[in-house]
């Protein structure tokens, strides 16, 4: 018999990032009680990495804007195919969501008239990023605990979930262990919701940091939820090159959105040379009329540093691999040249973006007021995730949940900036409500001992292979390997050269081992990572060797256009009956004639 403590609450959060703490709050509000439980330090979360704003259609820059535009722009930015009934649901509630939290505290930045002020950003039409200079994600994680605190919200910090807990079919509970002293704990629950992020540490080069091991999609995976759309990832266009010790950090799209040019080793402005046809008729046909659109001309088009994140990444994989681009390996991004057209060009650029000043200042000893800055993609979101209902957010396991970044869906194929922050938002609410409300209905579940044996057998395996290979060379491996192989750019040989790799690799993470105790143990808990790591990098690779086309976040030299053939399914992931993966190809339901209307509308 393991020796662990139970905790017993309604709804259990697994997750302290804004979904979390969202769906913490309203599960709390519906008058449950509700642990919450993080690996990190609570408010550290890759919230945090959404900078330049939160999507919503307040129109209160430019009164064009409503939820049906912002509805066409996601769906069209997902290339179609997300969950339109999640698109809808978030456009229309995410002005309410962004008030909320200027309600409960949050300091946006302001129009001349005392509003929600709103910022350009890739892929939507009109200005509709609502901001905190740079910081937002930050302002909404700080907003978002200083009022959850005082909810009656039980916090677990720094405890790190293994498995979930069954009754039959149903989730009713999770096993884990807190990191410091490495007991185990076990949580009852009656409804579980996962709000664990991405998966951005199975690469390289990414803007996540070191929690974002792809815990929730595995945990979601193994208690036999179905994971969707693992294919496509966002590399988002701008992250640091230099020096190598700050590589991935990310730099916020809100410097394009407030005029930063792209440019490569030439000076040339790239991206004109290269425009998609779905966006044809919304790209500014020279930088005047660019300029225009940054400051506010609502007859000039934006600018094309402003097209869709996975185009503009792949423009500058381009020009690198072509030998145009900075002497680090990216391009440079200029935001400095607004001198040109502003007088106060220095203080408005800190104005706008003082995160970006002092990063580049204090890390790479570059004024970006009077130099430009050198960037390269970085691996920063994952668009697939757990497989939910469209309104509920519960997957297809019982009394299992998930919202935001690891929940798939909204975003189709590729996610535009800014609408991850609503995201988390709308449905972080949706899936707090909805666990409340299956947990009243529910009777308590029965966890058995032979369960919780097995997950805490499997949890202190590594310590019985003291001598075995060092678990941080083997995620190192890992990260090399999926960002070389089923990177920005793929191929059919390549992918199947990572699927080998991965089974290489699975038998170095089992035989991989640890020395020392469960106290303060780092070792121990990537040794734990790396089971989850291998799991998300399999489901993408399978996902990615499946669609054989090129759509959003998911691009393909050997076939580098849409396809119809691919045009109206998700890919869907399941573990089967003999422990291995399953691929299905899943068809997505007929669009809603009056939606359909809404997209021809704002073509
Ligand atoms: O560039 C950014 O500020 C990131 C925003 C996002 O990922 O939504």
């Amino acid at each position: 018999m393991s020796d662990y403590q139970t905790h017993e609450h309604d709804v259990l959060v697994i997750g302290a990032g804004g979904a979390g703490l969202r769906a913490a709050i309203e599960a709390s509000a519906a008058g449950v009680s509700v642990g919450l439980i993080c690996k990190s330090l609570l408010g550290k979360a890759h919230t945090v990495m959404a900078e330049g704003g939160v999507a919503a259609a307040m129109a209160n820059v430019d009164d064009r804007d409503s939820w049906k535009v912002h509805f066409s722009d996601t769906m069209r930015g997902g290339q179609y195919l997300n969950n339109w009934v999640m698109a809808e649901i978030h456009a229309k509630e995410a002005p309410d969501r962004v008030r909320e939290l200027e309600k409960w505290g949050a300091l946006f930045d302001r129009t001349k008239d005392g509003r929600i002020l709103q910022r350009n950003f890739g892929g939507h039409r009109y200005p509709r990023l609502a901001h905190v200079g740079d910081r937002t994600g930050l302002e909404m994680i700080r907003t978002l605990q200083d009022y959850g605190i005082h909810q009656g919200i039980t916090v677990y910090m720094e405890h790190t979930t293994t498995a979930l807990l069954k009754d039959g079919e149903r989730v009713v509970g999770a096993f884990g262990y807190d990191r410091e002293r490495g007991r185990f704990r076990v949580f009852k629950s009656n409804a579980v919701v996962l709000a664990t992020g991405g998966i951005g540490r199975a690469y390289k080069i990414t803007s996540n940091s070191w929690e974002y091991t792809g815990d929730g999609q595995a945990l979601a995976y193994y208690a036999g939820a179905d994971l969707m759309d693992m294919e496509f990832i966002q590399f988002h266009p701008t992250g640091m090159v230099w020096p190598p010790s700050v590589r991935g950090i990310l730099v916020t799209e809100g410097v394009r959105g407030e005029g930063g040019r792209l440019l490569n080793n030439k000076g040339e402005r790239f991206m004109f040379n290269d425009i998609p046809d779905l966006y044809k008729n919304q790209v500014a046909k020279d930088a005047e009329e660019g300029w225009r659109y940054v400051e506010g001309d609502k007859n000039a088009n934006r600018p094309p540093e402003l097209l869709t994140r996975d185009h503009v990444a792949r423009c500058i994989n381009r020009e690198v691999k072509a030998g145009r681009g900075s002497p680090h390996g990216g391009v440079f991004l200029d935001i400095a040249w607004i001198k040109e057209k502003v007088s106060n060009a220095p203080e408005r650029i800190k104005k706008k973006l003082p995160s970006m000043y002092h990063q580049f200042k204090e890390l790479a000893g570059v004024d970006i007021t009077s130099e430009p800055m050198e960037v390269g993609p970085t691996t920063h979101y994952v668009m697939g995730g757990v497989r939910v209902d469209g309104v509920t957010q519960m997957s297809s396991v019982p009394g299992l949940f998930a919202a935001g970044e690891v929940a798939a869906g909204l975003h189709g194929a590729n996610r535009l900036g800014g609408n991850s922050l609503s995201d988390l938002l709308v449905f972080g609410k949706r899936a707090g409500e909805h666990a409340a409300e299956f947990a009243k209905k529910y009777e308590a579940g029965t966890i058995d001992n032979a369960q919780i044996d097995v997950a805490a057998k499997k949890a202190l395996s590594p310590f019985d292979r003291p001598t075995g290979e060092n678990p941080y060379v083997v995620q190192h491996s890992l990260q090399e390997m999926m960002q070389d192989k089923v990177g920005i750019v793929r191929t059919e040989a390549d992918m199947a050269a990572a699927l080998d790799g991965l089974s290489a690799l699975k038998k170095r993470a089992a035989a991989a081992g640890i020395d020392g105790n469960r106290e303060y143990n780092p070792g121990w808990h990537t040794a734990l990572d790396l089971d989850n790591l291998l799991v998300v990098s399999e489901a993408a690779t399978r996902s990615a060797l499946d669609r054989q086309e090129s759509r959003g976040g998911h691009f393909r030299e050997d076939y580098q256009e849409k396809q119809k053939d691919f045009s109206q399914h998700n890919t869907v992931i399941r573990r089967g009956p003999d422990g291995g993966m399953q691929l299905r190809r899943e068809a997505i339901p007929p669009l809603r004639d009056d939606l359909k209307q809404v997209i021809e509308e704002n073509k």
